[in-house]
């Protein structure tokens, strides 16, 4: 029983550290190199910020995903991804593979390249472009975070 507890608290911090790290650069680091025209000395930086913060997003997603699996399998509750009410049992491991796979397979494979070659192109586009998929995960985290709270405290909205 402690175990379980002790899983779904370092879920939950898992969750408020990625998913915050992810609203500071969406809101406040990816705007402020924008506003700053994307100088060369903003976008060092951005790389820097971005580079940190992808190592420890991926410790973070590993734990965050370790934990969620552990209370499943411990409460036996596979069959639940089968039942609508429970949507956000899927949206968990959506938005979880979502950002499991930009950090570990599309970032290290090409996207860290790709980016790289078209902030020396078109600089403001490229961010422009940039800030809109890291919102599109935001607010999918954010509707995720949302119907996982009141969902598992008994407000089942289908
Ligand atoms: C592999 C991915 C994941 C799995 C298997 C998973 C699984 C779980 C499980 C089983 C619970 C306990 C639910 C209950 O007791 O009713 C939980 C809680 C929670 N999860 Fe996840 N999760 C995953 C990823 C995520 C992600 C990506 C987020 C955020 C976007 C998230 C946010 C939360 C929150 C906030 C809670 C606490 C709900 C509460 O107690 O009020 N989880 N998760």
């Amino acid at each position: 029983m402690e175990a379980v507890v002790a899983a779904r608290i370092v879920h939950v911090l898992g969750v408020v550290l990625w998913i915050g790290g992810v609203w500071f650069v969406t809101t406040v680091i990816i705007p402020s190199v924008i506003e700053d025209g994307c100088g060369e000395e903003s976008i060092k930086l951005f790389e820097r910020v971005e580079d940190r913060f992808a190592w420890q997003s991926r410790i973070i997603v590993l734990i965050t995903g370790l934990s969620g699996f552990y209370m499943l399998y411990v409460a036996n509750s596979w069959s639940l991804f089968l039942n609508s009410s429970y949507w956000w049992l899927f949206a968990m491991s959506l938005v979880w593979l979502a950002f499991t796979l930009l950090l570990f397979v599309l970032e290290p494979l090409f996207l860290h390249r790709w980016f790289m070659s078209a902030i020396k192109r078109a600089p403001q586009s490229t961010f422009r472009r940039m800030n809109w998929l890291h919102w599109v995960m935001l607010v999918l985290s954010l509707v995720t975070i949302a119907g996982t709270v009141a969902g598992s405290h008994g407000w089942l909205w289908l």
